[in-house]
């Protein structure tokens, strides 16, 4: 039904989070399915999110942003993701992959040039660090970034690329220094008209159908020195930096998809009926209602604390990488198991195309993967509580 009131949230916060989820529903949830169907990226609705200041929420005003805290992204995010998991990812990845390392690691004029354009609406942004032969294993990089004089000479290849396919600039990871392994790795930015780097196929999903994936190849792509970001050999821990502010994007991701889907398993509980009576009233019901809920909000405690941790790195320089990956981890397996049982409440209903039911367990699958995937967030987890990192 409602969230528990524990957070207490500021007015700013209330206005943001009531703007996102009217937009939402009146933009957004009429044409969800359809893109959902076609799989075609949502321009109009994404350069609408972008003038009312989404795609750069914590960024400060001087660079085109909204300039709010983590949780009034968390909440506005959260709106977006209810209705369609596609432009949540959107704007997930605009905020946290792509702003939020330039903001933490950019020189003033890269923040000028390359912040700016995304979080005033007006471009998108990507984040290229995973190749083929390296997933999990995010430091096994083989694309090879060379210098030239005051040049850069960029080769490899770039895989699982959200936005790839229409962002205007991309922060991506090559080795500079293979010897050296993730400390020979560094970070770029790379506008998308660069002769040399070219779009590869869009990848036909399971779910987020409406955001559009692709592989980058970078041919003898040659960028200015000035666009590295970070000190060379830095891009490794860049890259992980950024992670932690992207997983609190993802948990929140999955925490909208599950309490649609939760929502919509409540109210038919409640009035579809079997052998006389509500199927709620049966207790093989009544029961997965109850652990829906209780997970969902466990969730959503874990996340938002997640938001406030990062929110206090800000002063104190410190990592939030065990809460980021808490939350991710528990929100996007909440998200399995609450759009696996809605998706069971409702039958035959929630395997058909006329409900979203269907979609949202689709699009749930994809939170358990990207930007590390359970087995990496329990790894992260283990690590920290061990002492081992
Ligand atoms: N913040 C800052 N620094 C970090 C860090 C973090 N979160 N995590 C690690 N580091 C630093 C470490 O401190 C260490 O530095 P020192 O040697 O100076 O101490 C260095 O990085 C190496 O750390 P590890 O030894 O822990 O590195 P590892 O090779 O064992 O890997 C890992 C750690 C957690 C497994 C990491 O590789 C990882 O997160 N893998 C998953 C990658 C991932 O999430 N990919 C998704 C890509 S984005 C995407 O999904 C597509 C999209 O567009 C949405």
């Amino acid at each position: 039904m409602t969230a528990l009131p524990i957070y207490p949230l500021t007015e700013e916060h209330k206005m943001l989070r009531d703007a996102a989820r009217d937009f939402a529903q009146k933009e957004i949830a009429p044409i969800a399915a359809e893109f959902d169907e076609s799989g075609e990226f949502p321009h109009a609705t994404i350069k609408k999110m972008g003038g009312l200041g989404f795609m750069g929420i914590e960024v400060p005003e001087e660079y085109g942003g909204a300039g709010m805290d983590t949780l009034a992204y968390v909440l506005a995010l959260e709106e977006i993701c209810k209705v369609d998991a596609s432009h949540g990812v959107i704007m997930s990845v605009n905020n946290s992959l792509y702003c939020h390392g330039i903001l933490q690691f950019g020189t003033e004029e890269q923040k000028k040039k390359f912040v700016i354009p995304i979080a005033s609406g007006k471009a998108i942004g990507a984040y290229a660090l995973t190749e083929p032969q390296s997933g999990s294993d995010a430091g096994a990089l083989k694309s090879r970034a060379t210098r030239d004089g005051d040049f850069y000479v960029l080769n490899g290849r770039k895989s699982w690329v959200t936005s790839g396919p229409v962002a205007n600039y991309f922060v991506v990871f090559m080795m500079t220094d293979p010897a050296k392994k993730q400390k020979g790795v560094s970070a770029f930015l790379v506008d998308g008209d660069t002769p040399g780097l070219i779009r590869g196929k869009k990848e036909p999903k399971l779910g987020i159908r409406a955001s559009a994936t692709s592989e980058l190849i970078f041919e003898d792509c040659r960028i200015s020195a000035e666009n590295r970001l970070g000190k060379e050999g830095e891009g490794f821990k860049v890259a992980m930096t950024v992670l932690d502010a992207g997983r609190i994007g993802i948990a929140t991701q999955a925490l909208g998809i599950a309490e649609s889907a939760y929502e919509a398993a409540r109210q038919y509980a409640g009035q579809r009926e079997a052998f006389g009576q509500p199927i709620g009233a049966f207790q093989g019901t009544g029961f997965k209602i109850a652990d829906m809920k209780t997970r969902i909000e466990a969730s959503r405690l874990l996340l938002y604390n997640a938001a406030i941790a990062k929110e206090n790195s800000k002063q104190s320089g410190g990592r939030y990488s065990l809460e980021a990956s808490m939350a991710k981890l528990f929100a996007s397996e909440t998200a399995m198991f609450v759009t696996h049982q809605a998706v069971q409440i409702h039958g035959g209903m929630g395997y058909s195309k006329e409900l979203p039911i269907e979609r949202y367990f689709r699009d749930a699958k994809i939170t358990e993967i990207y930007e590390g995937t359970s087995e990496i967030q329990r790894l992260v987890i283990s690590r920290s509580e061990l002492g081992l990192k």
